[in-house]
Formats: C-alpha cells, sequence, structure tokens
C-alpha cells in the first residue's frame, strides 16, 4: 500500500501517554489523528449536560444515537472536505469546539461509563470507520485493533505501570489548574482500567497482532521514532 495510507491503531489504557505518542506520530507521517476517546467524551458530555444520570443507559444510547444521526459530533480536522492537519484534534458537539470542557476529571468518569453501553459504541463505530476509511491515519483508543479495525495494517499496545500513568495524568491536570490529588488520580486510573478491561462490550485487551510497547521511562519521543520505523516498514513491506 501507499505509505501515506496506512491504517496505524494505538490502543492501551488511561495514562499510557497514547495522546502524546499518537500526535507525534501522525504529525511525523503526516497521518490525520483520530482521538476516539474524545467522542466517548462528548457523549458523556452531552449527557451531563441533557441532565441524564450515568445509570440511565436507556436514555444515553438513545442520545448516543441521536447525536450520531444527526450529526450532531464534527471532527473538522479528520473528516470531510475540511481535512486538514492539526496539531491537536478539534471536536465540535451541536458546533460548539468542546476540545478542551472534555478534559475534566468528570468527563474522563462520564466517558468510561458512557462507553460501556453497547448502544453507545455501536453508535459511535461509523463515525471512527468513516474518518479512517481512506486511510493515513492515526487512531487513538481501546478497541481500534480488535473492533473498529480489526484489519489496520499497523497495531500498537502502548502501556504502563498504573503508578507511571497516574503520575502523568496528575501532572497533566495539576499543570491545568484542575485541583486533585495525586491519589484520587490513583484511584481513578486504577477504577478506570477495571471499567474498560472488564466491560462486556469491546473491552481494553490487546490485539494478538499488536505491537507491545511500554512506554515507562521513555521519551515520546523515542517512542515515535520506534513506531515511524514500524510503520515505514510496514509499508515497504506493502
Ligand atoms: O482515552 P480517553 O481517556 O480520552 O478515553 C475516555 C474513556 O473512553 C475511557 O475510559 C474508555 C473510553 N474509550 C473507549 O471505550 N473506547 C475507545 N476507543 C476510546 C475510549
Amino acid at each position: 500500500p501507499d505509505a501515506r495510507r496506512l491504517r496505524v491503531a494505538i490502543d492501551g489504557p488511561a495514562g499510557a501517554g497514547k495522546g502524546t505518542v499518537a500526535r507525534g506520530l501522525s504529525e511525523r507521517l503526516g497521518y490525520l489523528l483520530l482521538d476516539t476517546g474524545a467522542l466517548y467524551r462528548t457523549v458523556a458530555l452531552a449527557s451531563a449536560r441533557a441532565g441524564i444520570a450515568w445509570e440511565d443507559v436507556e436514555a444515553i444510547g438513545a442520545l448516543a444515537r441521536r447525536l450520531a444521526d444527526e450529526g450532531r459530533i464534527a471532527l473538522p480536522g479528520v473528516s470531510g472536505a475540511a481535512a486538514r492537519h492539526v496539531d491537536h484534534m478539534q471536536i465540535l458537539l451541536d458546533g460548539e469546539d468542546v476540545s478542551f470542557a472534555i478534559r475534566t476529571p468528570e468527563m474522563s468518569l462520564g466517558a468510561s461509563r458512557v462507553s460501556a453501553v453497547p448502544a453507545v459504541r455501536e453508535a459511535l463505530l461509523a463515525m471512527q470507520r468513516q474518518a479512517g476509511s481512506e486511510g493515513g491515519v492515526v487512531l487513538e483508543g481501546r478497541d481500534i485493533g480488535t473492533v473498529v479495525f480489526p484489519d489496520a495494517e499497523v497495531k500498537f499496545f502502548l502501556t504502563a505501570p498504573a503508578e507511571i500513568r497516574a503520575r502523568r495524568r496528575f501532572d497533566e491536570l495539576a499543570g491545568r489548574g484542575v485541583d486533585v490529588s495525586f491519589e484520587e488520580t490513583l484511584a481513578d486510573v486504577i477504577q478506570r482500567d477495571k471499567a474498560d478491561s472488564e466491560r462486556a462490550v469491546a473491552p481494553l485487551r490487546q490485539a494478538a497482532d499488536a505491537l507491545v510497547v511500554d512506554s515507562a521511562g521513555r521519551a515520546p519521543e523515542a517512542i515515535v521514532d520506534e513506531m515511524a520505523r514500524v510503520v515505514e516498514l510496514r509499508a515497504r513491506a506493502g
């Protein structure tokens, strides 16, 4: 295949550094970037704004279906005629840029909750496949290599021990002025790992053909270098 048109899946648990690495890799390769967690976060935000309780899976599923069917979630950087490369993935809900509103601890937990609802996963599946259909894209998430694109040309599973992932998440949140403690962040990470791995639909697990990369103690650039080499080799192998 054309070196510029592969589909690269990066799956792994919260805080493994997927965001930074996926962004760096997409820049390096000149690929589009799709952060699929942002879709789940946006459904969580829309649910919270609609006053729906996390327990009300019926209402959450119905809302996700409406958001998808009515095209109310837009990815200006990855879809349609406006496709272009952006340094962070922009996401719009009813035309409003919610890229930052979805990055709070509440929406992390909310996303974890709504992502366990089968109707939500179903509603977001078509959007993800559409965004990746042309290839030349780095998709970051939990189930890209197992469910969204089981036939992706390159699959990575990026991981690190929970304490290291929690430390990263904490530094990131503290840097943005979010008032949380490290202990709370670690508890959140462990709780989310458990929920994401144990849910019945599309649980977090590595694809059999994924290359496992441990990010502990490694600079993101070194990981991007390694991944870019793998993608280029794969592209040349055809
Ligand atoms: O990667 P993130 O922290 O933005 O993801 C938020 C939540 O969304 C995470 O707890 C699990 C869920 N998610 C998912 O179930 N499947 C994906 N492909 C991406 C995210």
